[in-house]
């Protein structure tokens, strides 16, 4: 009989922010990040994701703290407050990750671009181009004022990539939301 490995505990008391974590890949790594024994802020425009499955933050929240923070990553202020929530609760910000919470509308209603929605454009451009811009302007002030950890760094900002970006996909025309390609360059 093998026995289950216990998960490392290489992100202890790291402060993490995950924007998006409400369901899909931003959830599973709020979750591992949790099990790694990092202390989490679960960021999301919404506090419950897919039915049936128990939400994030009350999972994270087993832990005793505040964990949820309502945010529309695309709002310069409440970027910030989320980034001062993480502060106030745990004292530092260590970890980003997924500034760009990410949505991409073609994935599910592709339209040639002459038929394509400028409302949709736009928000494609607040969530994933501006979205990442943002995360990064206010987690680094945080960070350039904490001492070094680990190997000498202040802190780690992830963001999420797809292979569209290089390989591309049908009706994922790079022409149709440029914001695509420019959120996955970063
Ligand atoms: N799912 C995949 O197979 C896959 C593969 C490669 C790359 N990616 C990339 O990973 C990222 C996430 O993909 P996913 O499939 O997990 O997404 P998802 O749609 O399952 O989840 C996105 C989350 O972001 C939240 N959100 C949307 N707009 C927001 C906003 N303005 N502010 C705050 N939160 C907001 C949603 O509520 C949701 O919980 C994207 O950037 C995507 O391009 C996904």
């Amino acid at each position: 009989m093998s026995a289950t490995a216990a998960p490392s505990q290489r992100l202890l008391n790291r402060v993490a922010i995950v924007a998006g974590s409400c369901q899909g890949l931003e959830r599973g790594i709020c979750l591992q990040f949790h099990l790694e024994g990092a202390l989490l802020i679960c960021a999301d425009l919404r506090p419950n994701g897919l039915p049936g499955e128990e939400p994030t933050h009350e999972v994270i929240q087993k832990q005793g703290r505040r964990a949820i923070f309502k945010v529309d990553v695309s709002d310069s202020k409440q970027v910030q407050a989320m980034i001062a929530q993480a502060v106030e609760e745990y004292g530092a910000l260590h970890m980003l990750v997924k500034n760009n919470a990410g949505i991409c509308g073609e994935a599910t209603a592709a339209k040639p671009i002459d038929e394509a929605d400028e409302d949709i454009f736009d928000l494609h451009m607040m969530i994933s181009v501006k979205g990442p811009f943002m995360g990064p302007k206010y987690a680094l002030r945080q960070m350039k004022k904490q001492e070094p950890i680990g190997r000498g760094d202040r802190g780690w900002i992830i963001n999420l990539s797809s292979i569209v970006t290089s390989a591309g996909m049908r009706g994922l025309h790079k022409c149709h939301h440029p914001s695509y390609e420019i959120r996955e360059a970063h």
